[in-house]
């Protein structure tokens, strides 16, 4: 371990993937992934995760990615905002590394300087847009960043001039989407639900989002393309608890709800398939975001907060609170050999 340290230190930021040292000092018959492979065995199923490949002590069949959401980029509140979230796109995401971003919606604020109405302002966006320009986060990731309530504010129709997402986000895609992750062990399906209105009402009308038939029976057919892929993540602004209940696949990432004032610093719930439904605190005063991995094809995610590090996210044994029997090969970690973290440091 401290081998990994010197060399975090040579390359002044970085990443290690610890699997055989931590081994040592980690008892695997009397820790949590004995529940693990108890639950796993409980199943039944043993199609589920008894076939390779299975987690060993390379860095292999494994990507993670981050999320952060509901970012509220303002021109009247919080100068540090858009410093920090630069900071973000620069330093965090150097030290990372992920495959992907997801900006899970409301980027911008979108409200008058008394915070009780809403308004869209070009300086947000651009604002937003120059931090994406800058610090040249889309040529080291892929940046996904979707709408929120706060987006749409105002917009009466698609085409509107004040519709701004189309001009300065860097997917300036409207609506539901399917977007496959290929890598050389598999392909992963990221689904994003728009529920976000069009036409946008003003505060605080669109608190809700919502789907209509014909927009169901397009992510229908998305949930039916991703059965291909080797695991789906779904993703949209609102919590479902808001919205018509869409999910299928592994987990849905929102946001949206901040951490409704301290009241629920998590909200993670799952739905009556084994859908984890995982809300993420906000970017916009508690600067969280969340750091996910699939890793051998099972799911793990860490929520942390900007400037904390380490950043520690375990992927072998999965925490088994999370655990996703119906998609997950569960097996794979009672026949693993290798606990897998993944340690993230600045140095
Ligand atoms: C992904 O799915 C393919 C096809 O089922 C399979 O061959 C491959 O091993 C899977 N990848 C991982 C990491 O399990
Ligand atoms: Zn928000």
């Amino acid at each position: 371990m401290l081998k990994v340290f010197g060399a975090l230190v040579v390359l002044g930021l970085a990443m290690a993937f610890i699997t055989s040292w931590v081994l040592d000092t980690y008892d695997t018959a009397r820790h949590p992934k004995r529940s693990v492979q108890q639950l796993a065995a409980g199943d039944g199923d043993d199609t589920k995760g008894s076939s390779p490949p299975f987690p060993g002590g390379e860095l292999r069949n494994i990507f993670w990615f981050v999320q952060v959401s509901d970012i509220h980029i303002s021109r009247f509140h919080d100068p540090r905002r858009v410093p920090d979230f630069e900071k973000f796109c620069t330093d965090t995401i150097e030290v990372i590394k992920p495959d992907l971003v997801l900006a899970t919606g409301d980027l911008t604020d979108a409200k008058t300087e008394n915070k009780v109405g809403s308004l869209q302002h070009e300086v947000e966006w651009q604002a937003y847009h120059n931090i994406l320009k800058r610090s040249r986060v889309m040529e080291r990731t892929k940046w996904i960043d979707i709408r929120g309530n706060h987006d749409a504010f105002n917009i009466i129709s698609l085409d509107s001039i004040n519709n701004y997402f189309r001009k300065y986000s860097a997917n300036q895609k409207i609506g539901s989407f399917h977007y496959v992750h290929e890598t050389p062990f598999g392909s992963y399906s990221f689904v994003c639900a728009d529920a976000t209105l069009t036409p946008g009402p003003k505060r605080p009308y669109n608190f809700f989002g919502i789907l209509d038939q014909a927009q169901m029976d397009l992510l229908d057919r998305f949930r039916i393309e991703s059965l291909k892929s080797n695991q789906t993540i779904w993703f949209g602004h609102y919590t479902t608890s808001t919205i018509v209940s869409p999910a299928s696949g592994v987990a849905y990432l929102c946001g949206h709800l901040h951490t409704l004032g301290g009241l629920m610093p998590v909200l993670h719930s799952r739905h009556p398939h084994g859908t984890l439904e995982l809300e993420l605190g906000d970017w916009m005063e508690n600067r969280r975001y969340r750091v996910l991995a699939i890793d051998h094809d099972l799911f793990s995610f860490s929520d942390l907060r900007f400037e904390q590090w380490p950043a520690v996210l375990i992927t072998n044994p999965k925490d088994a609170q999370y655990l996703h029997p119906r998609v997950e090969p569960l097996g794979r970690i009672r026949r693993s050999t290798h606990i897998r973290l993944l340690f993230l440091h600045v140095c």
